[in-house]
């Protein structure tokens, strides 16, 4: 368990790193809304991380980091940015089940109490992803309906 949950941290800082590239990108096209919307993700996945480093530490368990893979640093679209955050976060999803799974296996119940907490943040995550990628769709790349998505997204509460 305590090995899996060691990967999961390297998993979701690699995802805070992925979300920080991307919130660079909008950057780089000029989209500072999208850009914000992006760097209170990649916020939000540091907690995500940061969560299950505490919870190893508060149960005497080794905290081992792993190297961070480099991300992606550009997309062809905001819409293909957004589409591969939610194929990212799909295989998130999947990893934690798959550590629901293990801590099931093992009886290991904090584990398992935790992880709900997760469980229930990936279906929020996918949704709100899947709800931009539905508005981008919808304004299909137009210049009025950019800046209109991209005022929204630039309202994005942190913290
Ligand atoms: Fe930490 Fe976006 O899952």
């Amino acid at each position: 368990m305590e090995e899996s949950i060691n990967k999961q941290i390297n998993e979701e800082f690699y995802s805070a790193y992925l979300y920080l590239a991307m919130s660079g990108y909008f950057e780089s096209v000029d989209l500072p809304g999208f850009a914000h919307w992006m760097h209170a993700q990649y916020l939000e996945e540091m907690e995500h991380g940061m969560k299950f480093w505490h919870h190893l530490v508060d149960r005497g368990g080794t905290v081992k980091l792993y190297a961070i893979q480099e991300p992606q640093r550009e997309w062809d679209s905001p819409l293909a940015a957004f589409q591969a955050a939610l194929e990212h976060e799909r295989h998130i999803t999947g990893r934690i089940h798959a550590l629901v799974d293990l801590a099931e296996e093992v009886k290991d119940r904090a584990a398992y109490n935790l992880l709900q907490w997760y469980v229930d943040e990936q279906v929020e995550e996918e949704a709100s992803v899947e709800a931009i990628i539905a508005r981008l769709e919808m304004v299909g790349g137009s210049g009025n309906g950019m800046l209109m998505v991209d005022r929204e997204l630039g309202q994005r509460q942190t913290g």
